[in-house]
């Protein structure tokens, strides 16, 4: 052997044995507005703090598209990603790919909102560890509304009568691009989100309870999606529904829409440089569907896994310790307006100065309702997918939402079969 590969073999194994092994890790990340050149100066620092290299496999925002791919590479035993960004539904479906991080977690655990923790928890085993939290908002252009005298509303009829009043002036005055609302109402998870918040807050339940029951086939769910039905082109473009949350913003953020439904995320960007309504928006929770009825916002959030096929666990968990960690936390709240979950952060001064609406928005995310995922547990993404076309076609035009919301029980039942 030449002295120099015994010299480089000796190294290694010094290194390796000093606990000093530098690995070559990837994340898998499908992120919204400038979320991956933030997620990569994190990195950047992460990479100088341990020697190891991450690279970032960039996936599609869209929480559906990521969930189809990564549940085939998952199921392929794919070697090639270490470490995967988790949508907040996911945990029960993917449990059995991901490593259990209980053990390396067990003194920062209790930062963390403890309800957070739980859905990232199943059968005793931490599956993904938080990077935020989410609950969405009613977007609303302040300078539309004092130019129309209207209040902020309250339920979705006041959101629509406001919406169409403001558009039609608007566009009588020239701006022919106005909207009044925007919302996501492509045939994925988003709408999912969309139309629980419609149903919820019309006192129509939750699709499927927390035990389990189907109750979405109820005239309160109909009339509630109905309703969404009838803001199709009138308050809202017929391109809504291939909207995803980024082309909402699109609308929302030259300028062409009075109100939108969106996660935090859309506040800092809203409020950024290249902005046409900086500065001309405000945040107030989404509408009811009874004037004093309670709203309701979908539990969203976002996390980070380790693959059970990762060849660099160890440094792969390193990671996601860091990305989960109060200081990276603080810092994506403070430039993206992402709502961290780790609690001490809501009474951070920096963040309250900077995203005022994170610490506004502590009490819905607290209150925000979760999607079935963990009492569907491995069936949620069928669930999930049966919910959005049945609402999808409804906005389309194709059966009334009663017809719909029947097939769609149906259909749930024969999914559930003897149990979820
Ligand atoms: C947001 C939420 C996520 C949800 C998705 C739907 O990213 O954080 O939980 O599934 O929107 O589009």
């Amino acid at each position: 052997m030449k002295l120099g590969s015994f010299l480089a073999g000796a190294l290694v194994t010094a290194l390796l044995s000093s606990g000093a092994y530098a690995a070559n890790l990837s994340i898998v990340s499908g992120d919204t507005g400038n979320g991956r050149e933030f997620l990569r100066s994190q990195l950047d620092r992460f990479e100088k703090e341990t020697g190891n290299k991450v690279q970032i496999v960039a996936m599609p925002a869209n929480s559906s598209d990521q969930f189809g791919q990564y549940r085939l590479w998952l199921a392929a035993g794919n070697t090639d990603i270490d470490v995967y960004r988790t949508d907040v539904i996911w945990a029960p479906q993917l449990a059995e790919q991901f490593l259990d991080l209980t053990d390396a977690f067990k003194d920062v655990i209790g930062q963390h909102f403890p309800s957070v923790i739980e859905s990232q928890t199943v059968d005793g085993k931490l599956v993904a560890m938080p990077m935020y939290t989410d609950a969405p908002a009613l977007y609303y252009r302040k300078d539309l509304l004092e130019k129309y005298k209207k209040p902020v509303p309250k339920t979705w009829d006041e959101m629509a009568a406001t919406a169409k009043e403001i558009q039609d002036g608007e566009r009588a005055a020239g701006n022919k691009g106005m909207f009044g609302y925007v919302f996501q109402g492509n045939a994925y998870e988003g709408l999912t989100c969309n139309a629980l918040e419609w149903i919820k807050s019309s006192g129509g339940g939750q699709i499927i309870e927390t035990d389990g029951t189907i109750s979405i086939n109820n005239p309160d769910a109909a009339a509630a999606v109905d309703r969404a039905k009838g803001w199709i082109d009138t308050i809202s473009p017929r391109g809504a529904l291939a909207y995803t949350e980024e082309e909402s913003r699109g609308v929302w953020q030259t300028g062409n829409s009075v109100f939108m439904r969106n996660w935090p995320y859309a506040y800092a960007l809203g409020n950024g440089p290249d902005s046409a309504i900086k500065g001309k928006f405000d945040v107030a929770p989404l509408p009811a569907g009874k004037e004093g009825a309670s709203s309701a916002a979908a539990l969203g959030g976002w996390n980070i896994a380790v693959s059970k096929y990762s060849k660099s666990p160890e440094e792969a968990i390193k990671l996601v310790k860091f990305l989960s960690a109060p200081e990276q936390q603080k810092e994506r709240a403070i430039a993206l307006s992402n709502l961290p979950t780790i609690k001490a952060l809501y009474d951070d001064k920096e963040i309250i100065a900077a995203q005022p609406l994170i610490s506004n928005w502590k009490p819905v995310f607290e209150t925000a309702v979760p999607r079935p995922s963990a009492p569907t547990k491995v069936k949620y993404n069928e669930v999930s997918s049966m919910f959005w076309s049945a609402v999808h076609d409804t906005l389309s035009g194709n059966g009334t939402a009663a017809e719909n919301l029947e097939l769609l029980e149906a259909k749930l039942a024969e999914l559930q079969g003897g149990s979820w």
